[in-house]
């Protein structure tokens, strides 16, 4: 189409070309776009606004320029080290196969909208990576977003599961699970819960686990669960006390919807 308004067309093509091309390819780097991320979700955390770029820095030190199975759990100790939970460690709620689909992460809306524990992601780390994924490469001091989980370990499983260690060891007084009592094993011995967090829950500094078990409908029949009494031999072991307790999904909601932390 050569019309006489082609030439202004073309210029301003060219200039959206720049703008568009330009513009987005420094937001699409992957290293700029993921520290972007990061510091837009840690500074929402107010107490710890001023040392998100030094958390971020260290942060980085555990993966940038290396193969990805080489970074193990080990290499985020300095993180949480420099990184100490904040939260009530009496407050703290765990949780466990509290299906996202069905429940709709009902443990993260209940604890967000009454305030009332902290889940790892209502933590720093936890809240600033959870959603995001990331590696490095050797050689390289680069960020990169994808591929990152194809090999185990990975940075990214690498650091959920210390994230599970170390909130665990953290947890004292009446520590919090929520458990999806609707499963066949409400408690599963390959879930993270149990395969990390259970066994580093400190006695006696942590004095029993209630376990919240989601129902459908209330019967007091499901925390009679075999998985359920091997849960709680296993923290009698651990000198730890156990109760467990059916609470309605619906009762949930309604306390999310009146913002009632106190609903069990
Ligand atoms: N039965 C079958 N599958 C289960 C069960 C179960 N009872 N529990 C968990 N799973 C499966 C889930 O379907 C999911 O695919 O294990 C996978 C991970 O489940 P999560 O709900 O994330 O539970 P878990 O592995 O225990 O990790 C959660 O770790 O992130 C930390 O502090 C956090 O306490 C939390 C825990």
């Amino acid at each position: 189409m050569s019309s006489k308004k082609a030439l202004p067309i073309s210029g301003t093509l060219t200039v959206m070309v720049i703008v568009v091309v330009l513009v987005p390819s420094a937001l699409l780097d992957p290293t700029a776009e993921f520290e972007a991320a990061f510091l837009k979700k840690c500074v929402e955390f107010p107490e710890d606004k001023n040392t998100c770029k030094a958390t971020l820095a260290i942060f980085e030190e555990a993966y940038v320029g290396k193969k990805k199975t080489a970074v193990t759990e080990d290499s985020y100790n300095k993180l949480f080290d420099k990184t100490p939970f904040k939260h009530p460690c009496g407050e703290t709620m765990l949780y466990s196969g509290i299906d996202r689909v069905k429940t709709t992460d009902v443990v993260h809306r209940f604890t967000k909208k009454t305030g009332s524990y902290f889940t790892l992601e209502d933590t720093l780390l936890g809240h600033v990576l959870d959603g995001l994924i990331w590696c490095g490469k050797e050689g390289s001091k680069e960020t990169f977003t994808e591929h990152c989980t194809d090999t185990m370990p990975n940075p990214y499983i690498s650091f959920w599961i210390m994230a599970s260690v170390k909130v665990a060891q953290y947890a004292c007084g009446h520590v919090t699970v929520m458990l999806d009592g609707e499963r066949e094993q409400p408690y599963y011995d390959k879930s993270v819960f149990a395969t990390h967090e259970v066994p580093n829950l400190q006695s006696p500094e942590v004095k029993n686990l209630v376990v919240i078990l989601v129902v459908g409908q209330k019967d007091d029949t499901k925390c009679n669960k075999e998985s359920l009494k091997n849960l709680s031999n296993i923290l009698k072991g651990k000198k730890i006390g156990y109760a467990c307790k059916e609470v309605t999904l619906a009762h949930i909601e309604e306390c999310i919807k009146e913002g009632k932390g106190v609903c069990w």
